[in-house]
């Protein structure tokens, strides 16, 4: 029998390939081609979430087939496996939406039982939509595998009228189109063009700010996460993430030695230099709690608001992923940071280095057009901000990446909905005045249930060119494509009885991202009171099902809407089984 180059003796796919017991296990492995010395040699999970739903996710198979080419080169046996997905931009603005983040906690429970269920000893995951990445980043912490993430890479940026379009034009054509500002033949002409390739949408949304997470985090090889999705480069990453995962393996690396309190803090330094998605704010407590650490949402809401905000991105920005790619990608951004002492050097990275000698070996400087130099940035904080006070005791989000400081504090009085769906109503029927505070309640994670993004809502209210002229609070979720001053991740949601659900038409609330403070013009007594007389969580369509499992069994946003105790709860690791 040949001798494998990792002793399997203590791995988990001893299980299913050694000893005689395993020879029905070794006949279907005959069956599908492996040879022997595959069979011995330890094996690898190559996961994606491909499916044909949306271009996001459509180039990750054939990436995988790179990355299994660098598996075997390196002495391991690749098995390539996909989850399902939940596309956002399709889920947008209906019911689908509901969908998205609990599929984030399917896609991190299948790739789970994948891995346990045919005992493979390390992975990696390949993820090319919003949920799926932090999704498949919670599979890896979770079992705490020697893991490498790689994305599937970002979309082409499209030209129209010889300016660069992401999707988000087209959300805000919808908007200008029902104000009757955008004609059916200008919407038809963008919507052509908007997307022209495979690849995640290309500003600094969800995908593309939690793929900067999975290089800041260490889990990505540095500049992997860059390339845009149709480049074929992408598949030297690939082939270089199938080598990495046996490094690691052989050096016994796992997840949670790259991901700890430190990386966590890393992650979320680059969200807020480059402006990032406020879902990093749900998704990295959510990381993190399948590492036992506890980092929540004001975990995350103090590290922006202490980081300089350098790297000038869509939505608030300018320029898309690709051009942050030209650029030099997130190893500069890390470069510029440690330039302020902003960076922990010694945490662990997929290469086997530590994040300090990753950043040594970055020859580029700041371009000073898509990364600015940190001692000069855009603004002195970072681009999202956390808000507290009587309105929201459990926090909330506001990204002001974009925003002029004249802009970040708003007073105006309640204007409460029930549900998205009413809110869009009224805003396509102009039913709402300029100084309002639009309020979309019951559309938290379990009241929802499954937290929709509210882009359809926003993008009507700044293609009505309103966007300056109120604000927005809700216990749901906005895409990283939203523009506005609207604040999210209101906890504890109506659904769980936070005082979100006592509100009236008329209370007056303030909104100060300066001060971070969320809050109502209504005495404790008053919110008793209220509360005494609170009807109770709404009900919803959906009493049974995966989206009723979903609503029974998720927490609170603060802590990430996690289904699940988490590594301070666990009693084994999958590895020492
Ligand atoms: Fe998939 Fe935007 S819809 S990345």
């Amino acid at each position: 029998m040949p001798t494998p180059k990792i002793d399997k003796s203590r791995l988990p796919s001893r299980h299913v390939t050694e000893g005689p017991a395993r020879a029905p296990h070794r006949s279907y492995f005959y069956a599908m081609g492996i040879s022997e010395e595959e069979i011995h040699q330890p094996w690898v999970g190559v996961a994606t979430c491909w499916n044909e739903a949306a271009p996001c996710n459509i180039a990750l198979s054939r990436q995988a087939q790179a990355v299994k080419s660098g598996v075997k080169s390196s002495g391991g046996t690749p098995r390539e496996f996909t989850t399902i997905t939940v596309t956002d931009g399709i889920a947008m603005g209906n019911e689908g939406m509901r969908s998205s983040l609990a599929s984030r906690e399917a896609i991190a429970d299948t790739v789970e039982l994948t891995m346990r269920g045919h005992s493979y000893d390390a992975l990696v995951g390949l993820a090319g939509c919003d949920k799926s990445l932090p999704g498949m980043m919670m599979a890896m912490v979770r079992l705490n595998t020697p893991s490498v993430f790689i994305y599937g890479g970002s979309i082409l940026p499209g030209r129209h009228h010889g300016r660069d379009v992401t999707v988000q034009d087209v959300f805000e054509a919808v908007g200008r189109h029902q104000a009757g500002d955008y004609s059916d033949a200008e919407l038809d002409a963008l919507e052509r063009v908007a997307c022209p390739s495979a690849g995640a949408c290309g500003g600094q949304f969800t995908a593309n700010t939690m793929a900067c997470v999975s290089e800041a985090i260490g889990l990505a090889l540095p500049n992997s996460a860059g390339a845009p999705a149709p480049y074929e480069s992408r598949d030297q990453y690939g082939e270089a993430s199938g080598a990495a995962v046996m490094t690691l393996l052989e050096r016994n690396i796992r997840a949670r030695d790259i991901v700890t309190r430190k990386a966590l803090e890393n992650a979320a330094r680059v969200v807020a230099c480059t402006g990032g998605s406020t879902n990093a704010g749900l998704h990295l407590p959510a990381i993190a709690h399948e590492a036992g650490i506890e980092f929540d949402l004001f975990d995350v809401c103090d590290i922006f608001h202490d980081t300089p905000y350098f790297v000038d991105l869509k939505p608030g920005g300018q320029f898309v992923a690709k051009d942050l790619y030209e650029a030099g990608g997130v190893p500069v951004v890390m470069k510029e940071l440690r330039k302020a002492g902003l960076i922990h050097e010694d945490c662990m990275s997929a290469t086997g280095r530590t994040i300090g000698e990753e950043i040594d070996r970055v020859e580029r400087e700041a371009d000073g057009r898509v990364i600015h130099p940190v001692a000069s940035p855009i603004t002195k904080t970072g681009g999202v901000v956390g808000l507290k006070g009587n309105l929201a005791p459990d926090g909330a989000i506001v990204k002001v990446a974009g925003i002029k400081e004249e802009h970040q504090v708003f007073t105006g009085p309640a204007r409460v909905f029930e549900s998205e769906e009413e809110a869009f109503e009224a805003v396509r029927a102009r039913g709402y005045s300029e100084g309002d505070v639009i309020v979309i309640r019951n559309e938290g994670p379990a009241g929802g249930p499954g937290m929709r993004e509210m882009l359809s809502t926003t993008a009507a209210i700044s293609g009505q060119g309103m966007g300056k002229k109120v604000a927005l609070i809700t216990d749901g979720r906005f895409s990283g494509a939203t523009r506005g001053f609207c604040v999210g991740h209101v906890g504890p949601e109506a659904a769980h009885g936070g005082p979100i659900a006592l509100l009236r038409d008329g209370d007056m609330i303030t909104i100060n991202a300066i001060t971070g403070e969320l809050s109502v013009d209504l005495s404790d007594a008053e919110l008793e009171a209220r509360k005494a007389d609170w009807a109770g969580p709404r009900e919803t369509l959906y009493s049974s099902g995966a989206l009723w499992k979903y609503a029974q069994l998720v927490g609170s946003t603060r802590k990430g809407a996690v289904t699940h105790p988490g590594a301070s709860g666990e009693r084994h690791v999958y590895m020492d089984l």
